[in-house]
């Protein structure tokens, strides 16, 4: 751990902020480059601006910091990229190939490329779906993370790139905001909450999805870029569960803390979206491969949010919104 170099691509977003933070405490502050597209907001450690299509840059900063791990995460989520069905598929296929293209080349040691549950498609058993299954995506942005994935694996058996990739459930936190997902709305509901507003819900009441809490998300990337490279034996993504719930079941949570908090339904497109990916699904192999365990379960996650978007409301300088 003590020689490496971490780059993160994506690093303002939604998991990249916190999983940057999480990464230079592990390896130190001027041993993490974080990279986007945008500016961060308090800029206090090695940043530079970098547009993941942009291979020439990319390995410029490979080369300057002797980088030896990317963990690449930018991309356009999935509704967002059926906006723009063509730019979604151009940022993240040709982001992904410049970096296992400058990884191949360059000689980088490790590299981790977030999957997701958006892999799945309506031909998929949706309850407890198992690690091998059927892929028929229904979004450009599924579709870009199932040829990912493929791309990962050949990139490891042609080439030896140690690439290791996770299908994240729809992830929820308290800090950056999330980026243009199907499931925004379960992080949304929290803001809401606490701002004493009615919420507005883009799916349908019953409608179960796959989540996780980014704690969970963070520690369970570390854990699995830490293993023993011959302990994973998934080269395309594991499946990763934590908990499952509809958008009912996260209202009744919070009215456990906000009894008058209120809710009304509006599905829009991004129903279809959610409709045709999986309710739960089976992570026993990334258990038994990396002993992966989740922490937070739906109270314990509702407590938290609301105790860290409390304090965040009472606290003047941050932006609460
Ligand atoms: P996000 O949208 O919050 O962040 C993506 C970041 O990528 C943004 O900061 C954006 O500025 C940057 N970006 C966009 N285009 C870029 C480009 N051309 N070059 C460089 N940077 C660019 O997304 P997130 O939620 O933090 O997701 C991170 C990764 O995890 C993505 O690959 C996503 O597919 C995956 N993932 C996320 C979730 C989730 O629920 N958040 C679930 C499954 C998988
Ligand atoms: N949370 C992500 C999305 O909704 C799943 O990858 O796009």
């Amino acid at each position: 751990m003590g020689k490496d170099v971490i780059l993160v691509t994506g690093a303002n977003g939604q998991i990249g902020g916190v999983l940057t933070k999480a990464l230079r405490e592990a390896f130190g502050e001027q041993r993490v480059i974080a990279t986007d597209i945008r500016k961060p907001e308090f800029p206090n450690a090695p940043f530079e601006i970098l547009d993941i299509l942009n291979k020439e840059r990319l390995i410029q900063l490979i080369q300057k910091y002797k980088v030896t791990q990317i963990y690449h995460l930018a991309a356009i989520l999935s509704a967002k990229g059926e906006l723009n069905p063509q730019f979604a598929w151009r940022v993240n296929m040709e982001g992904l190939f410049n970096v296992l293209e400058a990884s191949r080349l360059d000689q980088i040691q490790k590299v981790f490329f977030p999957s997701s549950i958006a892999v799945f498609g309506a031909q998929t058993p949706r309850i407890n779906t198992p690690q091998d299954t059927v892929l028929h995506p229904s979004t450009v942005y599924g579709i870009s993370k199932a040829a990912g994935e493929n791309w990962s694996q050949y990139y490891f058996q042609k080439f030896g790139v140690d690439i290791r990739s996770l299908r994240f459930p729809g992830i929820i936190s308290h800090e950056n905001p999330p980026g243009g997902g199907t499931t925004d709305y379960a992080v949304d509901i929290y803001y809401a909450a606490i701002k004493g507003e009615t919420f507005t819900c883009f799916l349908r009441d019953d409608t179960q999805l796959p989540m996780m809490y980014l704690p969970d998300a963070v520690r369970g990337t570390l854990e699995l870029m830490d293993a023993p490279a011959d302990q994973i034996k998934i080269r395309t993504a594991y499946n990763l569960g934590a908990m499952s719930f509809s958008p009912s079941e996260i209202y009744q949570s919070i009215c456990l803390h906000e009894p008058d908090f209120k809710i009304n339904y509006a599905p829009d497109f991004r129903q279809q979206i959610a409709d045709s990916w999986s309710a739960s699904v089976d992570d026993s192999q990334a258990r038994a491969d990396w002993a992966w365990k989740p922490k937070y379960n739906l109270p314990a996650m509702t407590e938290d949010m609301l105790y860290h978007l409390r304090k965040k409301q009472n606290t003047p300088e941050q932006n609460f919104s």
